[in-house]
């Protein structure tokens, strides 16, 4: 995006380059994207931005767009070079130290939130405890937190990652500046699945949700080369048979769920038959899965008797 030092370059302007691909290596990007870059380049509001097209832009947002978009243009996903990413109804931090949440983990939490609803729980549906392992960025638990919060008294989120935990804690950080009230709820915790857990909490958690790792090692390179070259491989990748996760989740809820709890998980859309036989084994009741919003057998869900 080499310029001319003495003419004015807008916003509008380099919008419209960056969509016919100049100081773009592979050419122009989709309109969409584009704008989304420009905003996070120049630090304003959309709605700030779309006022101020004409307006003449920062050399240091020029200089941050060009660093966007070269990372872009390198395959690292879109989402990472903006920094942020929607969530429900958060703004989340995301970088390569965790999983970059996914519009079907959102329909994970809708079933989670309804669950907490109807819990019987608690004290009187009240002052629930719920745990969202392999939390990643903390998209689940922050989630939980804030939309379920005038029921939930806790909400644990743990990862046996400590990098996906420090981006967890900061997008908690984020929360408690918008909703300190959701955020004191939250309790980050290190680990791997239940041994995060503080041993009081057997038999007390009214719902644990989670979106293990769900690929299998040989699928590895069936996944997107976006996915598979920039996301961490330890939230991808469960084992040989891509429900090793599965099992350690499913296995342990009885010991960790309250009576009539239950267990939300995510699975992969190949994996239903499986992860029903895996709860029945685990000896789960009231056995489901629910579809995405595309329609996939996507979120299972089962429960302690
Ligand atoms: C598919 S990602 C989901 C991240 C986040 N919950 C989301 O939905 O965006 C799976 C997460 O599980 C974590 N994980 C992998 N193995 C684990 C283990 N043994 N114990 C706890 N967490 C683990 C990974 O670090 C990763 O953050």
């Amino acid at each position: 995006m080499k310029r001319h030092p003495e003419r004015v370059v807008t916003w509008r302007g380099l919008l419209e380059d960056m969509g016919k691909g100049i100081g773009v290596a592979s050419g122009g990007h989709d309109c969409q994207e584009t704008r989304w870059l420009l905003e996070a380049a120049s630090g304003m509001s959309l709605e700030k931005l779309t006022l101020s097209m004409d307006e003449a832009a920062s050399p240091e947002a020029m200089t941050t767009l060009q660093e966007m978009l070269v990372r872009r243009d390198s395959g690292e996903p879109l989402q990472y070079v903006l920094g942020s990413w929607g969530f429900r109804s958060l703004d989340l931090r995301v970088d390569s130290r965790a999983l970059i949440p996914r519009p079907e983990t959102e329909v994970v939490v809708e079933t989670a939130l309804v669950e907490i609803g109807a819990s019987r729980c608690g004290s009187g549906g009240h002052g629930l405890k719920v745990a969202d392992l392999g939390t990643g960025t903390g998209a689940i638990a922050l989630s939980i937190a804030l939309e379920g919060r005038t029921l939930v008294e806790e909400v644990w989120a743990s990862d046996l990652s400590g990098d996906a935990l420090d981006l967890a804690a900061l997008n908690l950080e984020g929360l408690r500046e918008v909703a300190p009230e959701a955020a004191a709820k939250v309790r980050v915790v290190q680990g791997s699945w239940y041994e995060a857990l503080p041993e009081h909490l057997a038999g007390c958690l009214a719902v644990i949700v989670a979106n293990p790792p769900y690929v299998a090692e040989a699928q590895l390179s069936d996944l997107p080369v976006e996915v598979r070259s920039w996301e961490p491989l330890q939230a991808l990748i469960a084992g040989p048979t891509g429900l090793e996760s599965l099992e350690a989740v499913l296995f342990g809820a009885a010991h960790w769920l309250a009576g009539s709890g239950c267990a939300v998980v995510e699975i992969g859309a190949d994996q239903r038959d499986a992860a029903v036989e895996i709860a029945c084994e685990a000896g789960l009741d009231d056995v489901s899965v629910r579809s995405d919003l595309a329609g996939l057998p996507r979120v299972l869900v089962a429960r302690v008797s």
